[in-house]
């Protein structure tokens, strides 16, 4: 379990960058992700782990990468459903554990109409987790009535730790130090819809700043114009603990430098890596 958690969340800083690609499972072919591949490949090697689908390891990741896989296990809804909290576990853990997964997440809807269903989901897959010693992630999912604000988020991450979750992925907000203190356990901020880049590395810097170990972020790094020179600004403030002038100058930089040339030349990302690593 320890070893798993380690792997997501870096022991040496207490951090963690996941590239979230799951979107698919309720959205279908999402804006920027209609062919996760092109997207997964170039991306892999700035993020600390993954969080996707089971379809899309199998299919869209490099088998031989060595990036730690979180996999959503929860699912059976659509955005064109009647209603998207009505999630059940559609992935058995021996599944996982084929898949080589390093946590299992799962979204709960506290507040909607199928709480109950999802929250002792919730427990279900605690209990069998623990057996193989494999961390789980919830998800609080927001329904489309109830508000992102530190009172509702508290009482679902709350709620979250209590029934055993390992990590718990949130939304950042206003008193999200509240939120913070109140969970037990880590919390990791998911990005949310496209906004300009240098809101989004703002967001980073707030969540890290108000107690979050890192961010769960997708289309604001997919869906940038530059997603190479994105994740790489998002790493520095998660890692290198730049603020957000010092990240937007990396992302401008090395937009500038993408537009040249479409591909990052790996020696200028391993020496990145090792600068991150001195820091
Ligand atoms: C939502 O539950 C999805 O699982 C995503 O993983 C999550 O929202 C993070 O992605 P984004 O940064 O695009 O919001």
């Amino acid at each position: 379990m320890k070893n798993r958690l380690a792997r997501i969340i870096k022991p040496y800083n207490n951090r963690a960058l996941m590239l979230a690609v799951d979107h698919g499972y309720f959205l279908g072919p999402t804006e920027k992700l209609e062919t996760p591949r092109n997207v997964i490949a170039p991306l892999l090697k700035y993020c600390d782990s993954l969080m996707l689908t089971r379809g899309i390891q199998r299919t869209s990741v490099p088998t031989n990468t060595n990036v730690p896989m979180v996999l959503r296990v929860s699912g059976g809804t659509s955005i064109i459903g009647e209603d998207l909290s009505q999630e059940n576990i559609t992935v058995s853990i021996q599944d996982a554990i084929n898949l080589n997964a390093s946590a299992l997440a799962m979204s709960i809807f506290v507040g909607s109409k199928y709480e109950y269903q999802t929250i002792s989901n919730l427990g279900k897959l605690v209990n069998e987790a623990h057996q193989y010693g494999m961390p789980v992630l919830a998800v609080t999912a927001v329904g489309k009535d109830l508000g992102k604000d530190a009172r509702y988020l508290s009482l679902a991450c709350r709620i979250a730790a209590e029934q055993g979750a390992h990590i718990v992925k949130t939304y950042y907000c206003n008193d999200f130090e509240k939120v913070v203190q109140s969970c037990p356990v880590p919390i990791i901020v998911a990005g949310g819809k496209k906004i300009p880049e240098q809101d989004a590395l703002q967001l980073t810097h707030n969540a890290i700043s108000g107690g979050a170990v890192g961010v769960d972020m997708g289309r604001n790094i997919w869906q940038s114009e530059h997603p190479i020179a994105m994740i790489r600004a998002v790493r520095s403030i998660v890692h290198g603990n730049s603020n957000v002038e010092q990240a937007y100058d990396m992302y401008k930089q090395q937009s500038d430098k993408h537009a040249k040339k479409d591909t990052p030349d790996s020696k200028d990302s391993a020496n990145h890596k090792s600068q991150e690593q001195k820091k």
